[in-house]
């Protein structure tokens, strides 16, 4: 059990940037990640097509032998968690909890902002664990899906991106506001963007990174840390064509000693968690 993998899945790149804090994290530790970019953005989907596509997406792990899954999307999060959990078991962790935590935690105004996908601001999934954590909180909520896009379009850093976070952010800090949930894994590539816009007294909350903290804690709680000597091994996967996903990996994980390939979604479809 102990020399398993953990595993990651996310509707396309977003989930990289729980990977590089959960891998950096836990040095030790091998990891198989998927991306079911040929389906991204999950975040303009139904509740309904979001869940199957999650199971399906878990089944991958779950052949893969993976010890752990983290579900490094907040949109999978919000609609699957707890089905997936039912389902498997082994332990699930979702990106939503510690950043809620964390934003909680970090507030002394207790007025807080929301940055994610459509679909994970109607569920109000946010709100609800905020609020859960401390009633006294306010929450402004507001979807970007368009920020996906250009993530999955590699053009995050340029000058189109920083214009556009400026425009879709316009407005959206009020007087009190003092803490903003980055809740769509995918937006911490445009955290410089986001906090130029938003300015510095606004603290951005990344929860992929808290969500490594927890990846520990339950690793060492159900004693499923590895403790070997050996090399690890990362395994990355698409959905879609590889050489985009290829660059942004590349970039994002600052290394290229990672293992990267496609995965059709044939082979997908024949989950049956
Ligand atoms: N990265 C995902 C999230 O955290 C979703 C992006 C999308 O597919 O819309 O919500």
């Amino acid at each position: 059990m102990l020399n398993k993998p953990i595993g990651l899945l996310d509707s396309g790149v977003g989930g990289l940037t729980v990977l590089k804090a959960v891998k950096d994290r836990l040095p030790g530790e091998s990891f198989v990640y998927i991306g079911d970019t040929k389906r991204c953005p999950y975040g303009n989907r139904t509740k309904e097509e979001i869940i199957t596509y999650t199971l399906e997406l878990v089944q991958f792990l779950l052949d893969q032998q993976v010890k752990m899954i983290v579900i490094a999307c907040n949109t999978a999060t919000a609609h699957a968690l707890d089905i997936v959990r039912s389902k498997v078991d082994i332990p699930v962790i979702g990106v939503v909890g510690p950043g809620s935590r964390a934003a909680v935690k970090t507030s002394a105004s207790k007025e807080i902002g929301v940055l994610a996908t459509v679909s994970t601001v109607e569920s109000g999934f946010y709100e609800h664990s905020l609020v859960e954590k401390d009633r006294d909180v306010k929450v402004k909520s507001l979807a970007c899906p368009e920020f996906v896009d250009i993530v999955e379009e590699n053009d995050y850093e340029s000058q189109r991106a920083k214009q556009l976070v400026e425009t879709k952010l316009a407005g959206f800090k009020t007087q009190e506001m003092d803490t903003v949930i980055l809740g769509c894994t995918h937006f911490p590539l445009l955290a410089p963007f986001i906090q130029e816009t938003l300015g510095k007294d606004i603290d951005l909350i990344d929860s992929g990174a808290l969500t490594s903290y927890e990846v520990e804690r339950v690793l060492k709680e159900k004693g499923l840390q590895y403790e070997g000597t050996g090399q690890r091994t990362i395994r990355i996967y698409t959905t879609g064509p590889e050489k985009m996903f290829r660059t942004i990996v590349e970039n994002w994980l600052e290394t290229d000693q990672l293992d990267i390939g496609s995965v059709e979604l044939e082979r997908l479809r024949e989950a049956d968690v």
